[in-house]
């Protein structure tokens, strides 16, 4: 029998493969998308069916992680065989300034999800995905972080997703549901929100050397992360919810790397080398050499501006957090022993993935700008 999967938040980065990896399996897929002013579907249209025709595969619905009647209401209709939990105010800096809302939809709205499957007798038939974090880890107890590493949450997202992590424990017990945290490190793609550091990066490098912006502003670039690929970590959250016992994993590649290196990597597959100097606020990273045969070989046809001694990025203090996490490093034992998961992509991989995607984006601006059509507007 084919099972049924629904995805909330199928909108994001991680909604968008995850619903393209059940779908290749024969899955029925539903997503939870909110109702926005604007089309928000841009990640998933490749996958959309007309509701019209016969026994539609990936089907979306209304919903929202804070309205409990909604979210019940779908779960009944679809009697899902698996939920995946994916939506969330994802972003750690936001979370400062929309504390009580991020409590609301990542804690409270994990809870709506859980109860709503208890309460309409569905314990034995509806297995539950919950996507946690490593930002549980905040300010780190241990290193690597592994599932028995103590949690020391240090913004109001990783407190929210604390809750969340806890109650879908605490119903796994009370009530014997399948319900499992995926502890997912840090992962990127070229669908990444545009407002994460590697994707600011791979998209400032690629305007920059296409001579579309000047200059690169970010905020602690020593902070250390572990990086995949979303494609990769997508097969993990499958994995965790095909297995016979509930249990909560670490999802990782086990190698961290500084934020600074993450830019320097991003700059030099695109031909330009940097070069720091100054420390904290004063930092800045220059053009140190040009490498005009592999400008020429990614297609950019004017590189003049790249000069030697240009400054390309500063720090701009105001992307600081309030509370930092230093170091993000997992330890992928068990899910490499009990899942078979191992990253496919090396962070050079993802950085090619993300960087070459940026490029032909903007390219095709470049192509605009020239045709007298103006470049669209990016906010950053
Ligand atoms: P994302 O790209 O920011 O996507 C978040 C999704 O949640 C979007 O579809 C968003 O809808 C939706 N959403 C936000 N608030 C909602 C609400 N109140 N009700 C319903 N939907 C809502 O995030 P992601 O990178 O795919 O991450 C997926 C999940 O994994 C998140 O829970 C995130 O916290 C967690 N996580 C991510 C990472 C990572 O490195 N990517 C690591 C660990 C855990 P719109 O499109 O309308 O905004
Ligand atoms: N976003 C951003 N913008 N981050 C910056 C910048 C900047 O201009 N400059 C430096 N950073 C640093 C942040 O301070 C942080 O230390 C690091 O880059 C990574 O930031 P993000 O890419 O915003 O990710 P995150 O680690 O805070 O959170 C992501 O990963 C978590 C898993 O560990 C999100 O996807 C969370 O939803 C996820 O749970």
């Amino acid at each position: 029998m084919a099972k049924t999967a629904l995805i909330t938040g199928v909108t994001g980065q991680d909604g968008a493969y995850l619903s393209e990896l059940l779908l290749s399996k024969g899955y029925t897929v539903h997503g939870l998308k909110r109702r926005s002013s604007l089309f928000n579907t841009d990640r998933i249209d490749h996958l959309y069916e007309d509701p019209h025709v016969n026994d539609p595969k990936f089907i979306l619905h209304y919903g929202d992680l804070t309205d409990s009647m909604n979210l019940t209401r779908i779960i009944q209709e679809v009697q899902p065989d698996e939920i995946y939990n994916l939506a969330a105010m994802s972003h750690v800096q936001v979370s400062f300034e929309m504390p009580e809302y991020t409590a609301n939809a990542d804690g409270i709205g994990t809870l709506r999800i859980l109860e709503a499957v208890r309460l309409l007798g569905l314990t034995k038939k509806t297995k539950i995905y919950q996507a946690s974090t490593s930002e549980l880890y905040g300010l780190v107890q241990q290193v690597p972080q592994s599932e028995k590493t103590p949690f020391y949450p240090r913004s109001p997202y990783a407190v929210a997703k604390m809750y969340a992590y806890w109650i879908t424990v605490n119903y796994r017990e009370a009530y014997g549901m399948f319900a499992s945290n995926g502890i997912l490190f840090n992962h990127e793609s070229p669908l990444r929100g545009e407002t994460f550091v590697t994707r600011k990066i791979t998209r400032a490098a690629a305007k920059i050397v296409l001579g579309l912006q000047d200059c690169l502003y970010m905020g602690n670039i020593d902070s250390q992360r572990d990086w995949g690929h979303a494609k990769d970590y997508v097969e993990a959250m499958y994995l965790i919810l095909q297995q016979e016992v509930s249990e909560d994993f670490v999802i990782a590649t086990g190698v961290t790397t500084r934020v600074r290196e993450f830019i320097r990597k991003t700059f030099a597959f695109l031909g330009i080398e940097l070069t720091f100097t100054g420390v904290e606020e004063n930092e800045v990273g220059t053009i140190s050499a040009v490498d005009t045969a592999r400008i020429a070989e990614l297609g950019i046809a004017n590189g003049e501006h790249l000069k030697l001694g240009t400054t390309v990025l500063k720090i701009d203090p105001r992307y600081y957090r309030p509370t930092e996490v230093d170091l993000l490093i997992g330890n992928p034992g068990k899910c490499d022993e009990k899942l078979g998961w191992k990253p496919k992509h090396t962070l050079d991989m993802l950085i090619e993935d993300m960087a070459t995607s940026d490029l032909r984006l903007f390219q095709k601006d470049q192509l605009l700008l020239k045709e007298g059509f103006g470049v669209l507007n990016y906010f950053e």
